[in-house]
């Protein structure tokens, strides 16, 4: 592969179509199975609706889509960025928290074997036993800081971490997450290939703040204001230039404007009864470390 060629590869996401969605039982505030009983049927048609708009922004972001097969009883199976946490070509497949998300694993594993058939994942590896991590959604890869974030406290465990950086060869920082609506870090951080980065200060302890401020200087942070990380602003989704996300306020809109971004907004707001929104409806599959590229470099070259 050239280095012309692999530059111009596109950001590649894997998604799952929502036949099965709906809100059953309830491992996270946002969700309220009698609420969604009452609607279900128009609650089911608009989150339909609402994934097909997601998936048609980003195909005109620029970005390549891969899906899994979506299952009767996995209501939560559209949310694929808990399937793993992905990073040069290495898939590390998530370990849930919940009974109820634990049936997932093995669908996703499967997935990534069928992705690894296909040449667009070299290596599908396993949790620990007993050590829970809830996939990018728990583990934020910063492209520009070379390392992940990873959220712990409510779902993912903070040993994780030493798997991750073990795995990976990359630095692995553990923030603790300190309000249960932003129980996975992705609802509260999105790290943006700028080197800015978009948190809610309200979701973390102290501690993980200050994790935060040492090594993200004052004018690489956006914080965003309660309403905003209500809206789920954070659960972003970055492919390029391009930002897509449910929604966010002007001022948040224009501040990434500002550093040279597209925000795109496409309502996600069925998702959302369920905690999750944009970033969590996706995985990207092509993340690489500095390490890859300068490997991937020289291979070309020789
Ligand atoms: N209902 C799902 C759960 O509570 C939502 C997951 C959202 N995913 C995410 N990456 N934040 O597990």
């Amino acid at each position: 592969m050239t280095i012309a060629t692999f530059r111009s590869t596109p950001p590649r996401f894997l998604m799952c179509p929502p036949q099965h969605f709906a809100v059953t039982y309830s491992i996270n505030p946002w969700m309220d199975p009698a609420a969604w009983a009452d609607r279900g049927d128009a609650l089911h048609a608009s989150a339909e609706v609402q994934w097909q708009g997601l998936h048609a922004a980003l195909l005109s972001s620029g970005a390549a889509i891969e899906t899994v097969v979506p299952h009767a009883g996995l209501p939560d199976l559209v949310f694929t960025a808990n399937a793993a946490v992905v990073l040069d070509g290495k898939a590390l497949v998530a370990r849930f928290r919940h009974p109820e998300r634990q049936r997932e694993q093995p669908v996703f594993a499967g997935a990534f074997r069928a992705l690894a058939a296909r040449g667009l994942i070299d290596q599908v590896i396993e949790m620990p036993q007993g050590v829970a991590l809830e996939g990018a959604g728990d583990c934020l890869w910063d492209a520009g800081r070379g390392l992940f974030w990873m959220g712990c406290g409510f779902r993912s465990d903070a040993a994780a971490a030493e798997s991750v950086q073990s795995v990976f060869n990359v630095p692995c920082v553990a923030l603790e997450l300190a309000n249960p609506s932003y129980y996975h870090l992705d609802t509260a951080m999105c790290a943006l290939p700028c080197g800015a980065v978009v948190y809610y200060p309200g979701a973390f302890t102290a501690a993980a703040l200050d994790a935060i401020h040492q090594r993200v200087a004052p004018a690489d942070r956006i914080a965003l204001n309660a309403d905003d990380a209500a809206q789920f602003a954070a659960n972003a989704i970055c492919a390029g230039r391009t930002i897509i996300l449910s929604s966010c306020s002007e001022d948040l809109r224009r501040s990434l404007e500002a550093r040279g971004y597209a925000v795109v907004a496409t309502p996600l707001t069925a998702f959302q009864r369920s905690g999750g929104s944009a970033c969590c409806l996706t995985l990207r599959l092509d993340h690489v470390s500095q390490a890859q590229v300068a490997a991937r470099r020289l291979a070309a070259a020789g």
